[in-house]
């Protein structure tokens, strides 16, 4: 068994962060979750899981499209990272509240989670992919903060990486 990405993106910019976690990990299989849904998830038991927030908080639309399936998926076995692309300047109040919403699911149904990071370097009113006091996962902010985004990658797969490969 194995690690993959799955990723879902509206404009590219959750795609390309994929592809350079990918990197970091020596080149993973990535899949765009508009192609092939979930059907590859049953070869992996570790997986990377990436997508933006859109509209006001809402889920990206191709995990929207599938997100009853996905509802109904059993991760129990899985260990999952997440990470989460969005805007804090200009959604302060809903900031990337996507990954909230895969976290509360994934959670609910019985994934390992891993890869919790630090809400410093942040400013925003709220997000539900706070959970105490950290967000859930890899926050990514290419709107505002792409700057930052690959000292944030590599801090984030060295936490990780034995756990996840
Ligand atoms: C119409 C619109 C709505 C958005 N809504 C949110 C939001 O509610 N929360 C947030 O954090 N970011 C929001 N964003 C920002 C996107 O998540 C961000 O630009 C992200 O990098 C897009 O990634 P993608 O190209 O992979 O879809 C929104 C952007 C647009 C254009």
């Amino acid at each position: 068994m194995a690690t993959a990405i799955f990723y879902g993106s509206s404009t590219g910019n959750t795609e390309d962060i994929a592809n350079r976690i990918s990197e970091h990990l020596g080149n993973l299989d990535v899949y765009d979750i508009s192609n092939q849904g979930l059907d590859p998830i049953k070869d992996y038991d570790k997986l990377i899981i990436g997508l933006s927030t859109w509209g006001d908080g809402d889920l990206q639309s191709d995990f929207e499209d599938i997100w009853s399936d996905f509802e109904e998926y059993d991760f129990s076995d899985k260990t999952i990272a997440l990470f989460g692309l969005g805007d804090q300047d200009g959604y302060e109040d809903e900031f990337v509240n996507a990954l909230g919403t895969m976290y509360k699911v994934l959670k609910a149904k019985g994934a390992t989670i891993i890869g919790f990071t630090s809400i410093e370097g942040f400013e925003y009113n709220e997000s539900t992919a706070e959970i105490g006091n950290q967000f859930c996962g890899l926050v990514i902010d290419e709107d505002n903060q792409n700057d930052l985004s690959d000292e944030r990658i590599s801090s984030w797969i060295s936490d990780i990486r034995s756990e996840i490969l």
